[in-house]
């Protein structure tokens, strides 16, 4: 109802907050969730469109550096190989049974499940053979391919495992593995495998890169948190309750891009930490006039 007409009906106006009825606030208020929730909603339908999202990044498709030369090439857990399948399983199996101790039969099924999901994106590191991997790839040697591009016969040394999903509302790329053989651990590799990831992510409109350590995977630790400068996330359990989230067996870790994905991923602990800080300092003031009114 129009503010004149309503004056004239002897009713009140609604309340007008900067030009904005109530009302009108509101409509704009839904009108803004509608339209974030549609950019997200389109974002995750064309990064999930993308057939193959390492095209747009061919320069960063081979790493070369003293005793390894590999080749990056794009999978989908609904298009895995038997063999692939059950490289990924032993690999995982090598590097991760220790540091999920008597956790890890229960954690390799839901793993199993993981790997075959058709939302599951794949970059599998292919070696050649003279590139200084050792025997535990021929161990692990399921691995074996016929690399399309140089014919050359080549051999899985490492892959990460990553979706395009939604935390907290916001598109994000999720690492769910990152595995390297042993032979090519401490080369770069990982390092240059998330800088690769963070480039996807921010070609495809994701707000964030995010991903789950075990904490008693210490080296995986120093690797994110010391070295490629990612922090705990507020939706990890440490920060969600400090209480509980202490026993908890993982931390969940995020770097954000944009800075709705900082505020809602990595400021949420400054935030509480300031509003507490606030409540302690009105606590502390109240106290000093009840002390200077003398009760
Ligand atoms: C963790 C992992 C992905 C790191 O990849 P990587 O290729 O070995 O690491 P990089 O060579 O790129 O190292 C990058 C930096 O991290 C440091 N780093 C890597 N692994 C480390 C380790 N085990 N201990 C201490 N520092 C380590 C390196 O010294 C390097 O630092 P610098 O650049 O200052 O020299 C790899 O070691 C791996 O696959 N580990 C087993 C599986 C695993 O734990 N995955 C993570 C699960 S969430």
């Amino acid at each position: 109802m129009e503010k004149g007409l309503a004056q004239l009906l002897g009713q009140k106006p609604a309340m007008e907050v900067g030009g904005l009825s109530r009302n009108g606030e509101k409509r704009m208020k839904r009108k803004d969730i509608l339209e974030k929730k549609k950019a997200v909603d389109e974002a995750m339908k064309a990064a999930s469109s993308v057939k193959d999202p390492l095209v747009s990044f061919s320069p960063f498709c081979h790493y070369d550096t003293i005793g390894l030369s590999v080749h990056l090439k794009s999978g989908r857990g609904d298009k895995l190989s038997s063999p692939i399948k059950q490289y990924i399983q032993n690999l995982l199996k090598v590097n991760m049974e220790g540091s999920y101790g008597s956790e890890w039969p229960a954690e390799e099924k839901v793993k199993r499940r993981e790997m075959v999901a058709p939302e599951a994106r794949y970059i599998f590191v292919h070696s050649f053979p003279d590139s200084g991997t050792n025997e535990m790839t021929a161990l692990l040697g399921t691995g074996k391919t016929s690399d399309t591009i140089t014919g050359a016969r080549a051999t899985i040394v490492g892959f990460v495992q990553y979706r395009f999903t939604i935390e907290e509302d916001l598109p994000v790329v999720y690492v769910y593995e990152l595995q390297l053989e042993p032979s090519v651990q401490g080369k770069g590799l990982g390092r240059f495998l998330m800088q690769l990831i963070e480039l996807i992510a921010c070609k495809n409109s994701m707000g964030a890169v995010v991903l789950t350590v075990q904490k008693a995977n210490f080296s995986a630790m120093n690797f994110y948190v010391g070295k490629l400068r990612y922090t705990i996330a507020s939706i990890s359990p440490s920060r969600v309750n400090p209480l509980i989230g202490v026993d908890s067996s993982y931390e969940i870790l995020c770097k954000a891009f944009s800075d709705e994905a900082k505020a809602k991923l990595e400021m949420k602990k400054d935030k509480e930490e300031e509003d507490g800080r606030k409540k302690q300092r009105r606590r502390e003031s109240e106290k000093l006039s009840l002390i200077v009114q003398g009760h």
